[in-house]
């Protein structure tokens, strides 16, 4: 019998209209574009303006990009797994809602939820579902309003992140294309150095939680740093040798997009010239659950059947891992 892999068939993305440049950025806290460029490798990001706009705005534009491109009836949909850490509420699965505004009316649907690792996880999650037989098509999404949970006078955290959505659809495949395999990790050490500190269960929202700015992301940005550089190489370069691979045979890292200085580290210990690099952090920052399925979308032309793809990420949590995926297509 033919083994069954999960093989991405199709890619779509949303971000928003507006520019936030490092220009801008000057004019509410204490950086400059020099610094913020030499120190992250962003320009600019994107955010989402408008009233009552969520996350679920920006995973819905993305599905439908998916779905109007790849010209498939979201009523095949099995299932939809939105990666966020930035839920539309903090209970109502915003998957759900996203499911049924794009019509996939036959799919379940769930948040998925490991910070800046939330699409790489998905990316397992789903693969697992057609391995395994039981569903036929799985709509992966990665988005994030982190415009949403930041602190604008906070220079360390405010330059970095951005708003964004990516989605991609995995299905069967009998070519042996799609994941091949998987490291993924995680460490609770990693809670103190990159988090929102209240809002949840530990310590619920009060009028001096907001007045002392506890609903923001606080990051630790040296540590979180060190720790990003030293384990996502660790694991890009694990799915090179557990697979008997060398740089000659991979075609395209594709990184999380949290700061140019870890990705160049993370393709250095790969073997991998910047040619062979996805990027895009200098238009979109750091959209934490967006940034692989944004990479895809950004290079999906330039994307051959049988090319040889490494993924990786860390964020929160800590929260880490890396995937080695054959490309399915030709598009
Ligand atoms: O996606 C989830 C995982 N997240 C990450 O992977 C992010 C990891 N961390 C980073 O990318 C970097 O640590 C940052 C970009 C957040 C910060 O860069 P850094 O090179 O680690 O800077 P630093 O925090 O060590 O600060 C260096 C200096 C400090 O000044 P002094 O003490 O040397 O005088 C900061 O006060 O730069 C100063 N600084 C700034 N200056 C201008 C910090 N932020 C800024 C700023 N503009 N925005």
């Amino acid at each position: 019998m033919t083994k069954i892999t999960a093989a991405i068939t199709a890619v779509g993305k949303y971000v928003p209209e507006y520019v936030l440049t490092n220009k801008e950025l000057e004019s509410y806290v204490d950086t400059n574009d020099e610094w913020i460029t030499s120190r992250t490798g962003i320009k600019e990001r994107r955010i989402l303006k408008g009233e009552g706009l969520g996350t679920s705005y920006m995973a819905i534009k993305s599905a439908e990009d998916l779905i109007r491109k790849a010209k498939i009836n979201p009523e095949e949909i099995d299932l939809v797994i939105v990666g966020t850490a930035t839920p539309d509420l903090p209970v109502a699965s915003t998957a759900a809602y996203v499911a049924s505004e794009i019509g996939a009316t036959n799919a379940f649907s769930y948040d998925l939820q490991a910070a800046c690792s939330s699409f790489l996880f998905g990316m397992s999650s789903a693969a697992s579902y057609i391995e395994s037989g039981r569903y036929k098509k799985v709509l992966l999404i990665g988005a994030d309003k982190m415009s949403s949970i930041l602190d604008y006078t906070d220079r360390a955290t405010c330059i970095i992140f951005g708003d964004g959505a990516g989605a991609v659809l995995f299905e069967p495949n009998k070519e042996n294309l799609g994941l091949q395999d998987e490291y993924l990790r995680s460490d609770g050490i990693g809670r103190d150095f990159l988090r929102i500190e209240a809002g949840g269960s530990i310590m619920p929202p009060t009028e001096e939680t907001v007045k002392e700015k506890k609903h923001f992301v606080y990051q630790e940005g040296k540590t979180v740093f060190k720790y990003a550089v030293s384990n996502m190489a660790d694991v890009s370069e694990k799915m090179l040798t557990r697979n008997s691979l060398t740089e000659e045979d991979i075609q395209w890292l594709v990184p999380h997009q949290a700061n140019k200085r870890i990705i160049e580290a993370t393709a250095k210990r790969v073997g991998v010239g910047s040619e062979k690099v996805m990027m895009n952090i200098q238009r979109y920052g750091n959209t934490t659950s967006a940034t692989l399925p944004l990479l895809l979308a950004d290079y999906e032309n330039q994307l051959k059947k049988g090319d040889n793809l490494i993924f990786a990420a860390f964020g929160g949590g800590f929260t880490w891992g890396a995937i080695y995926l054959k490309w399915a297509y030709n598009s």
